[in-house]
């Protein structure tokens, strides 16, 4: 089976292109490489080859997803190789919350109106099978119970505007198109780590916003302190508790879904992926501390404009519907994430 990945060579992209391979699929990558480097998939081939595992084949096209003529090419090229692309994960998109709130157009050009030409181009190729990035920050407010998939969406910045409003849209298609469609839409939670080769990780330009790749380069002396924002949130010690889950279970949980929606028939299924472990900021700390004999200095700074105190999943639908969860630990989250940055100190 062959499968289009959109964003490919990006964080999370790069980890499913590696299970995906790993799993017995043909891969073809769409990336405008705006966030990424084709390293990254240069090193995913790699590790395939170091495995003894039968190889799939990974082919890489660099272009805009909002240009439909590339994509009919990739569609085209599949079909004459006789490898027709059967489903699509959708990972290409901005994903900057700061600078979707600078620039909203830029965000609703880039993420919704390269999906509505990516829906297009994949319906007049017959392909309606697609596993989407959607975010945990749909929720738009915190909440102490721990988030199921029925709560009421209230994004808060355009950022998450744009993934509730193509999770609607995904939903019209399988509603409107007599069931033909489809659709998972993935919630994550807040992906961190990395492959535990240490070949592969992510890679954020200029300074991290996220904090652990803001943790991982205090760490190698590269920024000065951890700044946590904020120690009065109503969670267990006053920092922000967040669901920290591993990129590689986010990238099995991928394949899962797929094979999921490949077995199951046309549906359209909203879904939570996260551990169901609220972890504090301080908690973080103390654990990639211990877990990579390390010492990490901090200070306690102002709360962050738009951030909220609780974000945990509910991960019971994942759990009865795929008979699988996130298993990796926050020790080897903490590890596999500095081995990367040890491996790694400029990126790709
Ligand atoms: P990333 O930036 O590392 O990967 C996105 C990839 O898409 C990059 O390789 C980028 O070059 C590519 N891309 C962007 N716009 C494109 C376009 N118009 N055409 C072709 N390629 C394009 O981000 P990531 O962390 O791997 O996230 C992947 C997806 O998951 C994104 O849609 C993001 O919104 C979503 N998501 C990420 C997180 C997170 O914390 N990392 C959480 C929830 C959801
Ligand atoms: C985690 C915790 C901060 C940095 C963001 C996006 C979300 C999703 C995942 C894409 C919070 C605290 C952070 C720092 C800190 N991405 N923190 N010092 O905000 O939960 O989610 O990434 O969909 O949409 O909003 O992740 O890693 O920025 O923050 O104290 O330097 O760490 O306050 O409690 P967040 P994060």
């Amino acid at each position: 089976m062959s499968i289009l990945v959109t964003g490919g060579a990006g964080f999370i992209g790069s980890h499913t292109c590696l299970n995906l391979l790993e799993s017995g699929y043909d891969v073809f990558v769409l990336d405008s490489f705006v966030n990424s480097s084709p390293e990254s998939l240069a090193r995913v081939k790699s590790i395939c080859e170091k495995d003894k595992k039968p190889k799939r084949d990974l082919h890489v096209f660099k272009g805009d997803l909002r240009n439909a003529s590339i994509l009919k090419d990739i569609f085209t090229k599949a079909n004459e190789i006789n490898k027709k692309i059967d489903g699509v994960i959708h990972f290409a998109g901005l994903k900057s919350v700061k600078e979707s709130v600078e620039k909203p157009i830029l965000y609703w050009d880039a993420n919704v109106g390269s999906t509505i030409n990516l829906l297009n181009v994949m319906q007049s190729f017959d392909c309606s099978t697609i596993v989407f990035s959607s975010s945990a920050t749909i929720y738009g407010r915190s909440s102490k119970t721990k988030l199921k998939e029925n709560f009421k969406l209230k994004p808060i910045n355009p950022y998450g505007s744009t993934k509730m409003v193509i999770e609607k849209l995904l939903n019209d298609l399988f509603v409107n198109y007599s069931g033909s469609w489809r659709v998972a839409n993935l919630r994550y939670f807040n992906p961190i780590g990395a492959h535990e080769s240490g070949l592969i990780g992510e890679n954020p330009k200029g300074i991290p916003n996220n904090i652990f790749p803001f943790l991982t380069n205090v760490a190698a002396g590269n920024l000065e302190e951890l700044r946590i924002f904020g120690k009065n949130w109503p969670t267990i010690d006053g920092t922000g508790e967040r669901d920290y889950v591993h990129v590689m279970d986010l990238a099995e949980g991928h394949v899962k879904t797929l094979e999921f929606l490949i077995n199951n028939g046309p549906q359209c299924l909203s879904m939570n992926l996260g551990t169901g472990k609220g972890t504090s900021v301080l908690q973080l700390l103390n654990i990639f501390e211990e877990s990579n004999s390390l010492k990490i200095p901090h200070t306690f700074v102002e709360r962050r404009s738009g951030d909220v105190a609780r974000l945990v999943a509910d991960n019971s639908l994942l759990k009865s519907l795929l008979n699988w969860y996130p298993k990796r630990t926050l020790n080897q989250m903490c590890k596999d994430g500095w081995r990367w940055q040890v491996n790694n100190p400029r990126g790709y």
